[in-house]
Formats: structure tokens, sequence, C-alpha cells
């Protein structure tokens, strides 16, 4: 199969030099990643800012903002069989940036617009037979939230967790994969790495249940 994953956090820039983002490592997208390319598949990650080493082997496309991601995605997504959307995309980018270095030192309002949803372009474009998982990070009501967001983009699965270890390394916390036919599996016990491997898993299995001659 082929398979595209975001991963990362995006930057929305201010000025030259300053950015609004967020603390996502990248660590999920890349470990799968490298799942799904040993596991024999072909993989594209389209990756915000990250500290991590590539995947050897794997088509990788670096953007930093939410608009280069929906870009870059739109593009990849007609050629592939699925995409993980891991990406922690900044919900606001600011609606003017400044190509210098501002010198303000008063005090100043800052205007954001919103970003477009990647996921919900995207589930205009998708294909019965294509296999999409988006992710939703939550403060509370996990399930409930998460439920309404798989409905909203159109996903075939969710991977519902918390705020409370968003950018640290994972220490165990409520984490669920709900599908889109009402089921739940509790994935609280697994490590990154396994959650890795679960969901290039539960591609192969959702992917072998398509009936290809439709
Ligand atoms: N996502 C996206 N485009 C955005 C924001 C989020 O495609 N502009 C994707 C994320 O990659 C993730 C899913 O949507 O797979 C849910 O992201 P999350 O931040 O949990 O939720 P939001 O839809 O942004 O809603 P809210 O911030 O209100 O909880």
């Amino acid at each position: 199969m082929k398979i595209l994953i975001t991963a990362g956090p995006t930057r929305e820039y201010i000025d030259a030099v300053r950015f609004i983002s967020n603390p996502a490592t990248g660590t999920l997208g890349y470990l799968t990643a490298e799942i799904a390319k040993e596991k024999k598949h072909d993989v594209v990650l389209v990756s915000g800012p990250c500290y991590l080493k590539p995947p050897k082997g794997i088509k990788i496309i670096f953007v930093e903002s939410a608009i280069q991601m929906k870009n870059m995605v739109e593009r990849e997504f007609p050629s592939c069989d699925a995409l993980v959307m891991t990406a922690a995309v900044s919900d606001w980018r600011p609606e003017r940036k400044f190509g210098r270095k501002l010198k303000i030192k008063r005090k100043w309002k800052l205007n954001l617009i919103p970003n477009p949803d990647i996921l919900k372009c995207i589930s205009r474009m998708k294909k019965e037979k294509q296999i999409v998982f988006g992710f939703a990070l939550e403060s509370e009501n996990i399930i409930e939230n998460a439920k309404r967001k798989m409905k909203e983009k159109n996903l075939d699965v969710i991977i519902a967790n918390t705020v409370k270890n968003f950018g640290k390394p994972r220490k165990k916390s409520d984490i669920f994969a709900i599908y889109s036919d009402g089921s739940i599996k509790n994935c609280s016990s697994f490590t990154k790495n396994e959650l890795a491997f679960f969901i290039v898993s539960e591609i192969e299995r959702l992917a072998r249940g398509i009936n290809w001659n439709k």
C-alpha cells in the first residue's frame, strides 16, 4: 500500500523570526513511517519542523505552516491508499506576516485568523477505498469529542488522547481507537512504538475488508 503520514507541529510566522506553534515532537508520525516502511509499504511523510532523524528509504516532504502542509497533503493524497494525520496543525495563523523583525516595545494586538482544517478538506476528496486515520487531542470528554470530530472529518478511525502528555515522552494515559462503526479499542497501555505498529496493522486489516472490485 501507499501510506501518507503527517507529523510534527506547524509554525505560523508573526515576523521574520517569531512564530506560533505547539510542543508536538513528531515522534508518533516518524515511528509510524518507519514501521510502515519496514512492513514494505510505500511511505510519504509530510513533516512539520521536528528534531528527529527522518527514516531512510521513504519520501519526505518538509513544511512549516498549516497552509504548506495542506497543499502537500492535497497533492499526495489522491495517489495514496491511506492517510495517517498525526500532525498537530495550528488552528490559527497571524492575519499578517511581517517580513522583517518587529521592533515594537509597546502593548499591541496580534490578529489571528483560522487555518483551513486539512482533514475536512481531504474528506471532500476521499474515495471509498481510501482509509483515513485522524487524531483528537482533548482536555475532557475524550470519547464524545473524538466521536464528533470523526463524523465532522469523515474519518475511518480516530485515535483519541488527552492533552496530559502532549509533547512529552509517553506516560500511561487514556488513549482510545474509535472506529466509524462505533467500536472502541482501549490502547492506554501502548507505548508510542506499539501505537505506531497498531496503526499500520489496522490500516492493513481495514484494507483487507475493502471490496477492490467495487
Ligand atoms: N487537523 C487538521 N487541520 C487542522 C487542525 C487539525 O487536519 N487545521 C487534524 C489533526 O491533524 C488531527 C485532527 O484534525 O488529526 C484533530 O485535531 P485536534 O487538534 O484534536 O482538533 P481540532 O479539529 O483542531 O479541534 P479543537 O482544536 O477545537 O479541539
